[in-house]
């Protein structure tokens, strides 16, 4: 019940109670139809929809206004509720209607590129179109509730962490530039000319000094800016839950972590999950599931089969053994009543994760059949078959080559084969946490720090950090939900010499550390405390725990398209000569 001169009710509150009740309700015309003499119209506003019904006999000059209304105008309606003779199930207002005393046109509609109405046979929309026009796509029903869920799960978020004695405390969006791994987003200065600021990957440094400063619990809701390439789980821009916490351990972060997703979970989907969430190594979530975001929904796992494959009959397994490469394997369950051309798809999913091919048998009453069986011996598909699990019915197949390739192309494989299956219901909520990561991977240009370099070594691994870099490892974790990524944390370096040795080891000089991270490195040796913390990806948890399917740009109020655009307002953009002047910016235009 509210009560100014535009509504004294919600249109989507209005229920049999309210029967004979005189209303006053504004809103947009969502759906309109002439029915004999009556006009009947559905208002909208943002509680939902009721049924406004015309009667030229009650009200001559409603009537005639009703006949006027196109979608989306804008009205003003003052009314009797009545009961409805034929009530409408679907609605939560169908047992109702309101019969138009007076109706008066506040705003009227541009012809629509779209129907904001979706349950007709309209045709629908393209993104880009919804994307141009946000705020009439935001008008749908089913799109503002994902906004909604969206409100509820941060409020959800901030309740937990308030309750657990957290701040939020603001950093700065014009920083000095944060490697997350992307590119930065750069802010020329005016004042300062020929200096940039950097947009936030992340505001890792802030909330370690922030630790240094005293403040042991900080969270905020986070604005990240990173230039990479795009992605179905990337935004340009994005909003992490960010936490850090002082003087404690992994478990402290997840215990913290795992109490606001819980009620986050608790408040979109209506259900309690089981805490703690189950964890995997790294090193056993690669082998079993080939990828470091395992979709645990459904088993499937990958079967390591290199030892058979050694001195197999098959030369593509022994060859890829001798180089140092590994075979694994894959169960498809009712593998074996896909035709040729089937398995064949299967295979070009895997050569996109750079599979040089796909091998396969079939198992029929205990024996395999096609593909590569006749290169197996029987003691071999028994093995295989135990490994993998197959029963007769299934398919097996195989990627043999170097143990990342083998492990991308399964467990991408592994992924599609769940989906077609129908084992990935989006109401499974399966969390994991990814415990145990290396500290650094090996690429072309030396070590690397899997995660940040901000991370504290364990201990055992310090004394040969310089001389073994690849078997360090540290108290680094990742939380994942249904195979998507959601948060990545560590227990980090509180000791400035540590972290100038992580510097040196990924490669970069003194000068640079000091150039870049000078500032960190003496905070910290201002009596830093131990700390670690965690960032969640709210787009991402948002997406997966909406009501219904969605992407990820529909959780995002104003996303940015696959190229970085926003169709709205159409930015990125060129700006005035004399804004670049008073930069010092000239433009330089690449040769083609
Ligand atoms: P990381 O870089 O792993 O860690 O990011 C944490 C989480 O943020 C989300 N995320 C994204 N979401 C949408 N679009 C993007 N482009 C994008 N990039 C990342 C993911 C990811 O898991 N400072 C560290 C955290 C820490 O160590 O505390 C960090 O930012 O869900
Ligand atoms: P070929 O002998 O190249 O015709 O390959 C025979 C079968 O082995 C085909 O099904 C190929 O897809 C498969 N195959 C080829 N290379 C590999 C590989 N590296 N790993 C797994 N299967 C492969």
């Amino acid at each position: 019940m509210t009560n100014n001169s535009f509504r004294t009710h919600h249109a989507g509150a209005l229920r049999a109670d309210h029967v004979d009740q005189s209303v006053l309700l504004s809103g947009w015309v969502h759906r309109h139809r002439h029915h004999g003499a009556l006009i009947f119209f559905d208002l909208r506003d943002g509680s939902g929809l009721v049924q406004i019904t015309c009667d030229p006999a009650l009200s001559q000059s409603a009537h005639e206004i009703a006949a006027g209304l196109h979608s989306e105008y804008v009205v003003r309606v003052a009314g009797r509720v009545r009961r409805r003779p034929d009530a409408n199930p679907n609605l939560a207002t169908g047992e109702i209607e309101v019969l138009a005393d007076s109706i008066e046109i506040l705003n009227r509609c541009a012809t629509l590129p779209f129907q904001v109405d979706t349950e007709g046979d309209a045709p629908r929309p393209g993104e880009e179109l919804r994307l141009a026009y946000r705020y009439l796509d935001l008008r749908k029903p089913e799109m503002r509730e994902l906004l909604v869920v969206r409100h509820r799960a941060v409020q959800a978020i901030r309740e937990s962490l308030n309750s657990a004695e957290f701040f939020e405390i603001e950093t700065p969006i014009l920083m000095k530039s944060t490697p997350e791994g992307a590119r930065d987003f750069l802010v020329p200065s005016r004042v300062n000319t020929g200096t940039f600021y950097a947009l936030p990957q992340s505001p890792q440094l802030y909330k370690q000094i922030l630790m240094v400063a005293g403040m042991e619990r900080y969270y905020q809701i986070a604005k990240c800016f990173r230039d990479e390439d795009m992605r179905a789980d990337r935004q340009p821009e994005f909003t992490q839950l960010d936490l850090e916490m002082s003087f404690v351990s992994q478990e402290d972060v997840f215990q913290v972590t795992e109490a606001c997703i819980a009620a986050a979970v608790e408040t979109t989907r209506g259900i309690k999950i089981e805490t703690p969430f189950p964890r995997l190594t790294y090193a056993e979530s690669m082998e079993r599931y080939g990828t470091d975001k395992p979709d645990i929904r459904f088993g499937l796992e990958l079967a390591r089969i290199s030892d058979l494959a050694a001195d197999s009959g098959f030369g593509v397994f022994r060859n890829a053994v001798a180089a140092g490469g590994v075979v694994k394997a894959l169960r498809i369950p009712d593998g074996a009543s896909r035709s040729r051309k089937a398995i064949g798809e299967l295979e070009k999913v895997a050569k996109v994760y750079g599979a040089k091919g796909l091998a396969w048998f079939k198992l029929n009453a205990g024996q395999a059949t096609g593909g590569i069986a006749k290169f197996l011996t029987g003691a071999e598909v028994t093995e295989i078959t135990a490994r993998t699990m197959a029963v007769d019915g299934d398919a097996v197949v195989f990627v043999a080559d170097t143990e990342a390739t083998a492990n991308a192309a399964l467990g991408n494989l592994r992924n599609q084969v769940g989906q077609e299956l129908g084992l990935t219901s989006r109401d499974k909520l399966c969390f994991v946490w990814i415990v145990d990561f290396p500290l650094f991977e090996e690429t072309e240009d030396g070590w690397a720090p899997l995660h940040h370099m901000f991370t504290l070594p364990n201990l055992a691994d310090l004394e040969n950090l310089e001389t073994s870099p690849g078997s360090a490892h540290a108290q680094l974790y990742d939380l994942v939900l249904n195979g998507w990524e959601l948060g990545s944390g560590s227990i980090r370096c509180h000791d400035a010499e540590i972290q100038r040795r992580i510097m040196r080891i990924v490669g970069m000089s003194e000068e640079e550390a000091e150039r870049r991270f000078g500032f960190l490195l003496k905070a910290l040796d201002y009596g830093a405390p131990p700390h670690g913390g965690i960032a969640l990806g709210i787009d991402r948890l948002v997406t997966l725990l909406a009501p219904h399917e969605c992407n990820m740009r529909d959780v995002i109020a104003f996303p940015k398209t696959l190229s970085g655009v926003s169709l709205m307002d159409g930015c990125p953009a060129p700006v005035d000569p004399e804004q670049l002047e008073e930069l010092g910016i000239a433009i330089v235009r690449r040769q083609e």
